[in-house]
C-alpha cells in the first residue's frame, strides 16, 4: 500500500523544478550562456566568509562529542540565546531564547506552525500572490488552504476579500513580507489594517487566530522601502525564519520560528511545536548548523546586486511594454503577463529560451515570476530577449 495522498501529488509536480530541469538540459544542448534562467530562487551571491570561517571555528574548537550529538528539539538553548538577542535588536520585541525554535529552514518553522496552533479540519488563509508549498504544509497539517484573490495594481493585501474570507473556520493567517513572487513589501499601513481586523474577527469568533509571519525575505530590503516588524503589531505571531536567502545557506537547511511572548500562551506553542517535531521525525534542526547561526545571524551576504538587477530589469521591461509593480525587496518580480494565459506565455518565452514561472503557480494567473537572482551580466544579456518577446506580441 502506498499512501494515495502523496500518489495524487505525484500528478501535481513543482513546476518551478521542471522549468529548471529543462533549463539544465537547455544549457547543456545549447550552452549555458544561451539559456537565461529565471525559474529559481537560488541565491546567487556566496554566503559570506564569516560562515566558512565559523565553521571551520567550531569543527576545530568544538569537543567532537558534543558537536555532533544530538539538539534538544527546539535547538540548542546558547543558540537559541542568541538568535532571540539578535531578533531584539532589530526589531524591539523581547524575545527569550524560550520564544526560540530552531528549524530545518522557513518550510518546517511554516509547517510546525501551522500544525502547533490549527485544528485538523480548519481553514489557513493565505494571500495571493504566495508561495506555491503552503498548499501541501496546510494539508499536512490536516487543515485547507484558501487564498484571498491579489490586489493586482499594488500587491498589498485585498482588505476588502480579506475580510470576506476571514470565516470563523480560519484559525491561522499566512503573511509574506517581502512576498515571494511580487517582491512587494507589505507597508505599515496594511499591517496595521490587516492586525486590526484580525483583533475584530478573533474577539468576533472567540477564538484568537494566529498570524503566521513568513520572513524568509526580511533582509532582502531595498533602499527606501520601510518594512515593518510584523509581530510588533499583533501579539499572536509566530514568525518564520530562514537563512536561505540572508546568508545564502538554502541546502544547510537552518531557520526558526519566533513565537510572540506577547502571544497567548506562548511557552505552551514552543512546547507543542516540539511535539509536532515528534510526529513528523523533524526532531531538531543540524546541530553545526544552529552553532553557525548563532554566530553569524547578524551578518548578510552581499546582497546589493539583487537591488542592481531589480533596476535594471525594471526599467528595461516598463521600456518594452510590461507592466510591473515596482518590487520593495527580495530577488523577485511579477509582471502581468502579455496574454492572458500566462501558461502560453511562458511556454512561448521557453521557445527563446527565457525561462520564467507563470503566475498560476502563486494563485495569481495573467502574471509571471521573474526570479533575479543571477549574476548581474545575465539579466544584461536577456534583455534584448525580452524585448524580442514583447515585440512578439506586438508591445
Ligand atoms: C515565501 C517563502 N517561504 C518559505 C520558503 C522556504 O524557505 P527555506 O527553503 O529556507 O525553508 C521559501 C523558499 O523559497 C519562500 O520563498
Amino acid at each position: 500500500m502506498i499512501r494515495k495522498q502523496y500518489i495524487d501529488m505525484l500528478g501535481k509536480k513543482d513546476i518551478i523544478f521542471e522549468i529548471f530541469g529543462y533549463a539544465n538540459a537547455r544549457r547543456a544542448e545549447v550552452g549555458p550562456d544561451n539559456v537565461y534562467d529565471f525559474s529559481l530562487g537560488n541565491p546567487s551571491v556566496p554566503a559570506p566568509p564569516e560562515v566558512a570561517a565559523a565553521v571551520r571555528e567550531i569543527t576545530e574548537g568544538t569537543d567532537p562529542l558534543s558537536l555532533h550529538g544530538y539538539s534538544p528539539a527546539g535547538g540548542i538553548p546558547q543558540v537559541r540565546e542568541a538568535i532571540a538577542k539578535d531578533l531584539n535588536r532589530r526589531c524591539g520585541i523581547s524575545y527569550e531564547g524560550k520564544h526560540i525554535f530552531m528549524t530545518c529552514g522557513a518550510a518546517a518553522a511554516l509547517a510546525h506552525a501551522m500544525r502547533a496552533v490549527t485544528e485538523p479540519g480548519a481553514a489557513i488563509l493565505a494571500f495571493a500572490p504566495c508561495f506555491p508549498e503552503y498548499a501541501p504544509y496546510a494539508e499536512g497539517a490536516g487543515c485547507v488552504l484558501k487564498t484571498v484573490p491579489a490586489d493586482t495594481e499594488s500587491f498589498q493585501i485585498n482588505m476588502e476579500a480579506a475580510e470576506k474570507m476571514l470565516t470563523p473556520d480560519v484559525q491561522a493567517v499566512i503573511l509574506n513580507s517581502p512576498n515571494n513572487p511580487s517582491g512587494i513589501v507589505c507597508s505599515t499601513q496594511t499591517v496595521q489594517a490587516l492586525a486590526d481586523l484580525l483583533e475584530r474577527k478573533s474577539a468576533e469568533y472567540g477564538h484568537r487566530i494566529w498570524l503566521i509571519s513568513d520572513e524568509p525575505y526580511r533582509e532582502l530590503l531595498f533602499s527606501g522601502t520601510d518594512s515593518p516588524y510584523i509581530a510588533s503589531y499583533y501579539a499572536d505571531t509566530i514568525t518564520c525564519y530562514s537563512f536561505s536567502k540572508s546568508l545564502s545557506l538554502p541546502g544547510e537547511r537552518i531557520g526558526y520560528a519566533a513565537v510572540n511572548p506577547a502571544a497567548e500562551n506562548a511557552d505552551l506553542v514552543i512546547s507543542v511545536m516540539a511535539q509536532v517535531s515528534r510526529t513528523t521525525g523533524h526532531n531538531g534542526a543540524p546541530a553545526l548548523w544552529q552553532r553557525v547561526a548563532a554566530r553569524t545571524c547578524h551578518l548578510t551576504a552581499d546582497l546589493s546586486v539583487y537591488e542592481k538587477n531589480k533596476d535594471i530589469l525594471l526599467a528595461a521591461l516598463r521600456e518594452y511594454g510590461y507592466h510591473c509593480v515596482e518590487p520593495g525587496g527580495s530577488f523577485y518580480m511579477f509582471p502581468r503577463a502579455l496574454e492572458e494565459d500566462a501558461e502560453a506565455f511562458c511556454r512561448r518565452a521557453m521557445e527563446m529560451d527565457l525561462m520564467l514561472v507563470p503566475g498560476d503557480n502563486f494563485g495569481c494567473p495573467g502574471h509571471f515570476r521573474i526570479a533575479y537572482c543571477v549574476p548581474t551580466e545575465k539579466v544584461l544579456a536577456s534583455l534584448p530577449v525580452f524585448k524580442r518577446l514583447a515585440e512578439s506580441y506586438g508591445a
